[in-house]
C-alpha cells in the first residue's frame, strides 16, 4: 500500500510540503502563520467571510483546473492536499493592484477595510469561473460575505462593473454603451428633477479610468503542482500523522480495509467527507482525545456523478455546490427546478463548495435532510468490518435509527435520486424568527400521492405523507408538534406555494454632491471624494490589524467566562486545563499587582468613570462575564484549555429584563433623570383633539465590527509597555493600563494603527476586555500576551446598545400640531455603569427627536441587571430616543388621520427653537434637507404609485415612511479638545500624528485633506502616522461624529502656524520647489514641527458656552414592499438628503451615510439580542444574530448632499460631522414597513395604527399583523 506523509498545496507562487502537522489546523491559522494575514478572522464559524480565500484543483481527466471560494476558517489543511490556494495578497498589491481589488479600494467600497479581502476573494472567485456574470450572480456570490461598515452599496456598484449586462456604467469599456464610453452621461436620469442636478457631481467614481479586466492574465495553475499531481496518479493512500490525530485519504474504497486492519484496537475512528464539519466541532468541544480520521474526500468512487435519464448518482463526497451542479447539468433539470432553488438558498457559497451532502443528511440540519427525506433519497451504505454492502432510504424512521445503521466502520457511498417516480414540486426555506431556519420540499409521485418532508420545527424532519399543504398544520398538530413551534408554518407554506424565478438584478445608485473648482492651481485637496486613506491596502490584504502584528515570543490568551447570569463562584478548577501540552499559565483577580486594582474605571480621569471590573470577584454578575484566563504558546491551545477549567457556582436568581429590574427596583442612581419644556403635560393633555398612550420596547444591538476586541501587550525594558490595541481612545487604555498595575502613564505608550470597525463598541471600558487581561498575564509572564477575543467571547462578554422601554403619551390638536408628550425611557445597562448614565441623559436630552412639543417632560431610568453591560454605540441614546418619539407621532398621526410625514413636517422643530435640554437649535437646516428630499424621491408621485399598486397587488403590499434627523455637535468641555503633531522632513514630506483612531470612518483621509489644504501641498506628501500615545498625550476618544471637527481643525491651526513662517519664505522663493524651500527653511532655523493644542473657538465664533454649535441633519423617504403571505420584505428605495455643511469628502460622508442607515435598517428589522429566562445570551453568534448582507440593499439608493448647504464658519473649512447623524434614518423602514401593514385596514390611514408590533421586524411579526388586519 503506498502511503504519501507528506501535504503538498501550493499558496500562490509558494509551495508547501509539510509532514506532521495537525491535520485539523485550519488554513487561516496555516496562513496567518505564515505571514500571510490577508485572510481575516471575523467569526470563525463561516459566516463573515472575512477569511475567503480561492482554492484551485486540478481535474487529471479534463486536464484543467476549477477554483472554488472557500472559507479558510473552516478549511481543515489536509483538505487542500494538491490544491492551489489563492489568497487576497497572491493577486496583488497596493503597487500592482488586480481589478477587482483597484475596483473595491477606488469605488470607496472599503471603509474599515476589514472585510474588504474577503470580498475582494468572493468576486475574484466569481470572475475565475465566470468573467462576466450577471448582477443577480455578482450578489449571489457575496452573500457570504458581512461588512459593517459600507451598508454594501459601493460593493455592489463596484463589482457590477464587471457584469456584462450592466449598461450604466462602465465595465472597464470592453464595449460601449450606446456607441459611447459609459462615463459620458445622457440626460440626467429619471429621479433627477426639478433643477436637482444643475450644480452637482453624479456619482463619486469614474470608472473609465480603471485598468480593463483582462481574464487572460490571471494566475496560472503552478506547472509544478500539475506535474506532482500527474506523478501521483497511483498513489494509494495520502496520510498526516501527529501524536494526536491521524488521518487518512484513501483514493479508492478497496484502501479503507487496509487502514482499518493497522489501527490498534480502541482507537477513536471518525469517517468524514470533508471533515469541515467535525473539525468545527471538535474544536469548540472538550474532548481533547487522540482520534483517527478517514476521510473520503480523495476517493474515487465517492466523488462520482452519473446522470442517467431518470437516475442522478451522486457519490458521498461531493459537495453541495457540486451536487447542485450535477443536477443543473441533468436532462431532468426542469423537473429539478424547485431543487435547485433550495440549493441556490444556500447561506453561503464559500461554505457550499466544501460541506458535502453526506455531511449535511448526517447532521440532520438545514435543506438537505427535507430534501433526501422527500425524495425517499437511496443511499447505499459499506460496512467495511462484515464487507456488506446494504442500501438505506431516507424515510420517516431514518433520522431516529440511522446513528445506529451509519455507526463504527459503516459509511455512505453514494446516493441515488430517482426521479422515476417523483417530482418535485415545491420547496422552501424560511427563517420567521431570524434565528433558525426551517424549510419545506414537496414531492408528487407518480401514484398521484405527496410527500412534504420539513425540517427546523423537531430535532429531526418530519416527514407527511398525503397530505394537502393547507392541511399541514392540522397535520402536524395530530403528530403533536406543539402551536407555539408552528408559528412560522404559514409563510413557509406560502412561500412554497409561489413560484420560484429566476430573481433579475437591478440596482441603480446615484450619488450627488457639489464638486470643488480646483482654484489657481492650489493643491489643496478639501471637497475632493477621495478615496479611504488605506483603502489600497485594505483591498490588496497589506492593511494590518492588531492581530496580524509580528511580535517575537508571543503567548496568547483565552478567556474563561461565566456559564451563569448570576451566581456565587464556589469552586474554579484548572488542573485539566494546565496539563493541556502548550499551556502556560492561567490569570485572575488574584494576579493583580499589589498597586493595581481590578476595577480601572474609578478612577476620576476615566471616560468615563465606572465600575467595570476585570475579573469576577468571588461572584459572576453576568453571563460570558470574565473569571480568568488561560495562556498558551497559540490561540488555538489557548481556547481549548479555556474550555477545560471548571468552574462550580452556587446559582442566585439572575435580574434579566428592564421589567425584573424596575421590579427588583434594581437602578444605577436612585433619582432618574428628568428634563421638562412648557407647562406639566398632564395638564395639557385636555386641550389635545387627539392623544395616543402607549409602550414599545427597542431591543438591544451588537456593534458586530468585523474586527473582534483585541490587544497585543509587550513589556519593554525597565517596566516601560508598548500596548498595541484596537481601541477608539488610546489616552483612556494609557490610563487604564497604568492604574491596572499601578504604575505612571509615562511608562505606556498605546498605538492604534487602526480598527476593524469600532462604532462605539472600541471607545470606553470595552476594549479593555481583551487588553487588560493580557496585560495583567504578560505582567505575571514577563512575556508579550495577546488576546483577540472570539466572536463568541465578544458576544458574550461585550455589551452594545441598550435596550429601551419607552412610555409615551403624547397629544395633539385638530390639525396635527403637538401640543404636549409625557415621555419615561428605561434603559438596560447590564451589570455594571459603564457609560450607560450618559447613554440616558443623551436619551432624555434628545427625547424631542426632531420636533418642537411645546409641553414636555421625560424621565429616564437606568437599569441594572445580570446581563452584558451595555455601552456606546453609534448614535449614542439618539436612536432609542428618536424611535419612541417617531413611534408615538405615527401612533398618533394615524388617530388623528393624518399622513405621518404629514404630521412630521408640520411638527419639526426649526433653527431658533428651544429643544427639551434647553438648548437652542443653531446652524440646522432640517426643513430644507426635507424638502429637497421630498422632490429627490418625488414624494407626490410615489404615494400616487404606492396607493396604485396596494389596490392592484393581493399579496404584496408597498410603504413609504419619511423621517428626519437632527444631530447636535460638538460635544462640549473637554471632549472639544485636541493635540497634534504636524513635522515637516527635510525631504519636503509631512507626518503627521494625532490622537484619533482610524476605524473606517475616513478620519484620516479628511485630515489629510486638511492639512494638503491648509499647506497647499500635494496629498500623496503628506502621511498620517498611527497613533502612539507618546506622541500625542490626553486626546479625548474618537466618537460622537466629531473626529474631523476637533483634530481638522488642530491641524490646521498647526499648518497655519508653520506657514505663518515658511510661508513668507516659499513667496521670496517663488522660483524654488517646495523641497528646496524646506531646506532653505531649516538652514534659517524656521520650526519645521509644530504641536499644537486645539479647543474648538466657541467664543471666538460666537457660540454658545454649553450645548450644540452646530446641527446636522438630514432626511430620508423609504419604500418598502413586503410579502403579506410570509412576512418578508425588501427595501425598494431609500432617497436622502443630508447637510454636511462643505463636506470635506463627499464620498467619505456618503459613505458614512449609507452605512449608517443600513446599520439602523438592521437594528429595525433583524438584529435582536435575546437572552433565556436565565439570563443566557441565546443570539451569540453571526448564525444566530442576523445583519444585513448585499441582498437587503435597495434597489435604489439615492444619496444627495444638500445643496447649498448650511456652513458654518467655526467648523473646519465649514464642514460638518458626520458618522451618527445618518444612521437615525434608518429607523424609517420600520415605518415603512408597518405603513404597508396598514395599508390593509379597511379605513385607511385612520384606523391603521398597529399597536404592538416592535422592532425587530421579524416575517412572523410581519404576516401576524397582515393576517390581524386582514380579519
Ligand atoms: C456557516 C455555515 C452555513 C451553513 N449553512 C447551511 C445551509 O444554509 N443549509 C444547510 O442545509 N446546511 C448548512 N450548513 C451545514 C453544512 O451543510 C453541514 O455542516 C455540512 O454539510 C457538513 O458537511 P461536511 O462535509 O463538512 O461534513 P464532515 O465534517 O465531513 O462530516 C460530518 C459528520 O458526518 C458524518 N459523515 C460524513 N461523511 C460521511 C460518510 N460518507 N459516511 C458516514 N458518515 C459520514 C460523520 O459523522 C462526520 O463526523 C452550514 C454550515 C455552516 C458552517
Ligand atoms: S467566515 Fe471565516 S472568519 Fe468569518
Ligand atoms: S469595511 Fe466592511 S466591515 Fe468595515
Amino acid at each position: 500500500m503506498s502511503m504519501r506523509k507528506t501535504l503538498i498545496f501550493f499558496v500562490n507562487d509558494q509551495k508547501f510540503e509539510l509532514e506532521n502537522v495537525d491535520p485539523d489546523l485550519t488554513l487561516v491559522s496555516f496562513l496567518r502563520s505564515k505571514g500571510l494575514t490577508g485572510a481575516k478572522v471575523g467569526c470563525l464559524e463561516g459566516v463573515c467571510g472575512s477569511c475567503t480565500v480561492v482554492i484551485g484543483k486540478w481535474n487529471h481527466n479534463h486536464k484543467n483546473a476549477k477554483y472554488i471560494s472557500a472559507n479558510a476558517c473552516l478549511l481543515p489543511i489536509f483538505w487542500l492536499d494538491l490544491c492551489f490556494v489563492i489568497t487576497v495578497e497572491g493577486i496583488g498589491n497596493p503597487e500592482k493592484m488586480h481589478p477587482v481589488q483597484e475596483r473595491l479600494s477606488r469605488g470607496h467600497g472599503s471603509q474599515c477595510g476589514y472585510c474588504s479581502p474577503g470580498f475582494v476573494m468572493a468576486m475574484y472567485a466569481l470572475l475565475r469561473n465566470n468573467p462576466y456574470p450577471e448582477e443577480n450572480e455578482i450578489r449571489q456570490a457575496l452573500k457570504g460575505n458581512l461588512c459593517r461598515c459600507t451598508g454594501y452599496r459601493p460593493i455592489i456598484e463596484a463589482f457590477n462593473t464587471f457584469s456584462s449586462k450592466n449598461k450604466s456604467i462602465c465595465t472597464g469599456c470592453p464595449g460601449q454603451v450606446n456607441g459611447q464610453c459609459c462615463q459620458i452621461k445622457s440626460s440626467p436620469s429619471d429621479f433627477v428633477k426639478d433643477g436637482l442636478t444643475d450644480i452637482y457631481e453624479q456619482g463619486l467614481t469614474k470608472w473609465k479610468d480603471f485598468q480593463k479586466y483582462d481574464p487572460t492574465q490571471e494566475l496560472v495553475f503552478p506547472p509544478e503542482l500539475i506535474q506532482t499531481i500527474e506523478k501521483l496518479q497511483n498513489e494509494e493512500i495520502f496520510s498526516l500523522q501527529t501524536k494526536h490525530t491521524t488521518i487518512y485519504c484513501p483514493k479508492t474504497l478497496k484502501y479503507v480495509k487496509n487502514i482499518l486492519q493497522k489501527l490498534s484496537t480502541g482507537s477513536k475512528i471518525y469517517h468524514v467527507s470533508s471533515g469541515q464539519a467535525l473539525r468545527f466541532d471538535l474544536a469548540k468541544s472538550k474532548n481533547t482525545d487522540p482520534s483517527v480520521w478517514i476521510s473520503y474526500n480523495k476517493c474515487e468512487e465517492m466523488r462520482r456523478v452519473e446522470l442517467k435519464e431518470e437516475q442522478i448518482l451522486i457519490g458521498a463526497a461531493l459537495s453541495l455546490s457540486e451536487v447542485r451542479e450535477a443536477l443543473a447539468r441533468s436532462e431532468q433539470k426542469e423537473k429539478l427546478k424547485n431543487l435547485i432553488w433550495l440549493l441556490d438558498e444556500y447561506s453561503s457559497i464559500h461554505v457550499g463548495n466544501v460541506a458535502t451532502w453526506t455531511g449535511s443528511l448526517l447532521s440532520a440540519f438545514g435543506d438537505f435532510p427535507a430534501l433526501a427525506l422527500a425524495l425517499n433519497l437511496k443511499i447505499y451504505i459499506q460496512n467495511f468490518d462484515t464487507d456488506e454492502i446494504s442500501i438505506l432510504k431516507v424515510g420517516n424512521d431514518f433520522f431516529d435509527t440511522y446513528k445506529t445503521k451509519i455507526t463504527g466502520n459503516t459509511i455512505i457511498t453514494h446516493a441515488v435520486i430517482d426521479l422515476k417516480e417523483v417530482e418535485v414540486t415545491r420547496a422552501a426555506k424560511f427563517d420567521p424568527e431570524l434565528r433558525s431556519l426551517i424549510n419545506l420540499v414537496e414531492v408528487e409521485c407518480t401514484n398521484g400521492k405527496n410527500r412534504i418532508a420539513l425540517n427546523g420545527f423537531e430535532k429531526f424532519p418530519i416527514l407527511v405523507e398525503n397530505v394537502k399543504i393547507d392541511d399541514l398544520e392540522k397535520e402536524l398538530k395530530k403528530l403533536g408538534i406543539p402551536e407555539e413551534k408552528l408559528e412560522g408554518l404559514p409563510s413557509l407554506v406560502n412561500m412554497a406555494k409561489q413560484e420560484k424565478k429566476k430573481e433579475e438584478g437591478h440596482f441603480e445608485t446615484l450619488q450627488l454632491f457639489q464638486p470643488i473648482d480646483n482654484k489657481d492651481g492650489h493643491y489643496g485637496s478639501v471637497g475632493r471624494p477621495l478615496a479611504h486613506q488605506y483603502a489600497d491596502r485594505h483591498t490588496t490584504g497589506d492593511a494590518r490589524y492588531v492581530e496580524d502584528l509580528k511580535i517575537p515570543d508571543l503567548l496568547h490568551l483565552a478567556l474563561v467566562l461565566s456559564e451563569e447570569a448570576h451566581a456565587e463562584i464556589v469552586n474554579v478548577d484548572t488542573s485539566e486545563a494546565l496539563k493541556l501540552k502548550g499551556v502556560v499559565a492561567y490569570v485572575d483577580i488574584n494576579d493583580i499587582p499589589t498597586k493595581g486594582t481590578n476595577v480601572p474605571g474609578t478612577h476620576p480621569m476615566s471616560i468615563p468613570p465606572e465600575d467595570t471590573p476585570i475579573f469576577a470577584d468571588k461572584l459572576v454578575i453576568s453571563y460570558g462575564q470574565t473569571i480568568g484566563a488561560i495562556i498558551a504558546e497559540t490561540p488555538e491551545i489557548a481556547r481549548k484549555a479555556a474550555k477545560l477549567v471548571k468552574v462550580e457556582y452556587k446559582k442566585l436568581k439572575p435580574i434579566v429584563t428592564i421589567q425584573d429590574a424596575v421590579e427588583a427596583k434594581s437602578y444605577f442612581t436612585v433619582e432618574p433623570i428628568v428634563l421638562k419644556q412648557g407647562e406639566d403635560p398632564d395638564d395639557k393633555f385636555k386641550d389635545c383633539a387627539h392623544v395616543v398612550e402607549g409602550k414599545v420596547y427597542l431591543q438591544g444591538q451588537q456593534h458586530a465590527y468585523m474586527e473582534p476586541q483585541s490587544a497585543i501587550c509587550v513589556p519593554e525594558e525597565s517596566g516601560e509597555w508598548t500596548i498595541h490595541t484596537a481601541t477608539q481612545s488610546g489616552a483612556n487604555a494609557q490610563l487604564h493600563a497604568a492604574v491596572i498595575l499601578g504604575i505612571g502613564k509615562h511608562k505606556i505608550n498605546v498605538r492604534v494603527k487602526r480598527l476593524g470597525g469600532g462604532f462605539g463598541g472600541k471607545a470606553g471600558t470595552q476594549c479593555g476586555r481583551a487588553r487588560n487581561v493580557a496585560l495583567i498575564a504578560a505582567n505575571k509572564l514577563k512575556r508579550p500576551v495577546s488576546c483577540v477575543l472570539t466572536r463568541y467571547e465578544d458576544m458574550v462578554n461585550t455589551g452594545g446598545r441598550h435596550p429601551a422601554l419607552g412610555y409615551y403619551k403624547l397629544g395633539c390638536d385638530t390639525s396635527g400640531k403637538l401640543i404636549a408628550g409625557k415621555f419615561e425611557a428605561y434603559v438596560n445597562g447590564g451589570y455594571s455603569q459603564d457609560c450607560t448614565l450618559w447613554v440616558l441623559g443623551a436619551v432624555v436630552a434628545t427625547g424631542d427627536g426632531t420636533f418642537h412639543v411645546p409641553n414636555i417632560k421625560y424621565t429616564g431610568y437606568a437599569c441594572k441587571t445580570n446581563t452584558a453591560s451595555n455601552t456606546a454605540m453609534r448614535g449614542f441614546g439618539q436612536p432609542q430616543a428618536i424611535f419612541i418619539m417617531e413611534y408615538a407621532m405615527d401612533k398618533l398621526a394615524r388617530k388623528a388621520g393624518i399622513l405621518p410625514e404629514k404630521m412630521r413636517e408640520l411638527n419639526h422643530a426649526v433653527e431658533g427653537q428651544t429643544r427639551i435640554d434647553g438648548h437652542t437649535i443653531l446652524n440646522d437646516v432640517l426643513s430644507k434637507c426635507w424638502e429637497e428630499c421630498k422632490k429627490l424621491a418625488d414624494y407626490k408621485k410615489l404615494r400616487v404609485e404606492i396607493d396604485e399598486f396596494n389596490q392592484n397587488s393581493t399579496t404584496r403590499k408597498r410603504g413609504l415612511a419619511m423621517t428626519a434627523s437632527r444631530f447636535g455637535l460638538l460635544h462640549g468641555k473637554t471632549f472639544e479638545q485636541a493635540f497634534v503633531l504636524v513635522q515637516i522632513y527635510l525631504d519636503g514630506t509631512v507626518g503627521i500624528s494625532i490622537g484619533g483612531a482610524e476605524m473606517g470612518q475616513g478620519l484620516n483621509i479628511k485630515c489629510l485633506q486638511v492639512a494638503s489644504q491648509a499647506l497647499n501641498l500635494p496629498i500623496d506628501k503628506i502621511t498620517m502616522i498611527e497613533v502612539a500615545t507618546d506622541k500625542t498625550a490626553n486626546v479625548p476618544v474618537t466618537g460622537g461624529s466629531q473626529g474631523a471637527d476637533i483634530h481638522g481643525h488642530a491641524i490646521k491651526k498647526a499648518c497655519d502656524q508653520l506657514m505663518s513662517k515658511i510661508g513668507p519664505l516659499r513667496k521670496e522663493l517663488q522660483e524654488k520647489s517646495w523641497e528646496d524651500v524646506v531646506a532653505e527653511a531649516y538652514n534659517r532655523c524656521i520650526p519645521l514641527s509644530a504641536g499644537v493644542h486645539g479647543q474648538f473657538p466657541r467664543e471666538e465664533v460666537g457660540g454658545p458656552s454649553d450645548g450644540a454649535l452646530y446641527h446636522t441633519t438630514g432626511a430620508v423617504c423609504t419604500v418598502v414592499e413586503i410579502d403579506i403571505t410570509t412576512g418578508e420584505h425588501w427595501l425598494k428605495s431609500v432617497d436622502i438628503v443630508m447637510d454636511t455643511g462643505n463636506s470635506l469628502n463627499p464620498a467619505i460622508d456618503i459613505g458614512q451615510i449609507e452605512g449608517g442607515f443600513m446599520q439602523m435598517y438592521g437594528h429595525m428589522t433583524m438584529e435582536q439580542v435575546l437572552w433565556d429566562d436565565q439570563g443566557r445570551l441565546m443570539t451569540d453568534s453571526f448564525r444566530n444574530y442576523r445583519l444585513p448582507t448585499v441582498s437587503h440593499v435597495p434597489d435604489n439608493f439615492r444619496v444627495m448632499l444638500l445643496k447649498n448647504p448650511n456652513t458654518y464658519p467655526g467648523a473646519v473649512y465649514s464642514s460638518k460631522g458626520i458618522g451618527e447623524p445618518p444612521l437615525l434614518l434608518g429607523a424609517s423602514a420600520f415605518f415603512a414597513v408597518k405603513d404597508a401593514i396598514s395599508s390593509l385596514a379597511k379605513n385607511w390611514p385612520e384606523e391603521a395604527y398597529i399597536n404592538n408590533i416592535e422592532p425587530p421586524l421579524t416575517p412572523y411579526k410581519v404576516r401576524k399583523a397582515c393576517d390581524e388586519l386582514k380579519k
